[in-house]
């Protein structure tokens, strides 16, 4: 019987990480990029229309406008609005029996995405390390020190993490959905964390703030950051929010 250590997702997990000693030597592998579109060229084409007649005033431009941004000013975010993200991001929206219906989907309903707060400019917080509790609704402090520089440099030296008002750090907890689809599991997991992460940004979109999407980061230092073991529990995504001139 495969134990969550012996699985393929496990040892593909740990596989994948980068490693601050490995980085200078790290050589991709020898795989020839792709055609950037896939054609059918002796299919019949239908030309889609462009001047929709659709009302959609508030979500079409979230869409439209919605772009990676990595320059923030220092303009702090209120906690109304860091609730209004994490609402959006992960907030429980319906319950059915001892399911709490998410915001984002989730296979399974199991969520197996937990979110980490770096936060150094919210209105009525201090800086320091958070998690959430959506069950609750609350924010719990983990570090009362600004975490964001050693994040920064954690994510492969990305310094607009550490200009961030906050950094959304989503780990995943393996068992939690693992014991119900063994490796495929890790997939879904994977997928979570992208829902929840194009939430939080159309919510940041909304609110006329700004973020970007972090994949890169070394794994065991962001998971040192946070005090988690990354056999249990490990860093999966992350993403920078803030506020931008313009
Ligand atoms: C899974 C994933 C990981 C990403 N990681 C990073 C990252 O580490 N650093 C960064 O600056 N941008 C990162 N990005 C942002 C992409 O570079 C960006 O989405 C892409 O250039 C398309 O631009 P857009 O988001 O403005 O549409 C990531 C995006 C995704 C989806």
């Amino acid at each position: 019987m495969p134990t969550l250590k012996t699985t393929k997702a496990y040892q593909y997990m740990k596989h994948s990480n980068l490693n601050r000693g490995d980085i200078a030597t790290f050589r991709r592998a020898t795989i020839t990029p792709g055609t950037p579109y896939k054609k059918f060229p002796d299919a019949d084409r239908y030309t889609l229309p462009t001047d929709w007649s659709i009302d959609e005033p508030l979500f079409v431009p979230l869409l439209q406008n919605r772009r990676s941004k990595r320059q923030f000013n220092d303009h702090s975010i209120t906690l109304e609005t860091l609730g209004f993200l994490l609402w959006a991001a992960q907030g429980v929206t319906a319950s059915a029996g001892k399911y709490l219906f998410r915001t984002a989907p989730s296979a399974g309903a199991l969520y197996p995405v937990e979110t980490y707060l770096a936060i150094e400019n919210i209105e009525g917080l201090g800086r320091g390390l958070y998690h959430f509790d959506p069950e609750l609704f609350e924010l719990e402090q983990l570090r009362r020190e600004s975490v964001a520089q050693d994040l920064a440099m954690a994510a492969l030296n990305q310094q607009f993490i550490q200009q961030a008002a906050v950094t959304f750090v989503w780990t995943s907890v393996f068992r939690r959905n693992m014991s119900k689809y063994g490796d495929r599991g890790l997939r879904y997991m994977l997928m979570d964390a992208g829902h929840i992460c194009q939430n939080l940004l159309l919510a940041a979109e909304a609110q006329h703030l700004c973020g970007c999407p972090v994949g890169a980061f070394f794994d065991d230092e962001v998971n040192g950051i946070l005090d988690i073991d990354g056999q249990e529990e490990t860093v999966v995504y992350m993403a920078a929010i803030g506020s931008a001139d313009g």
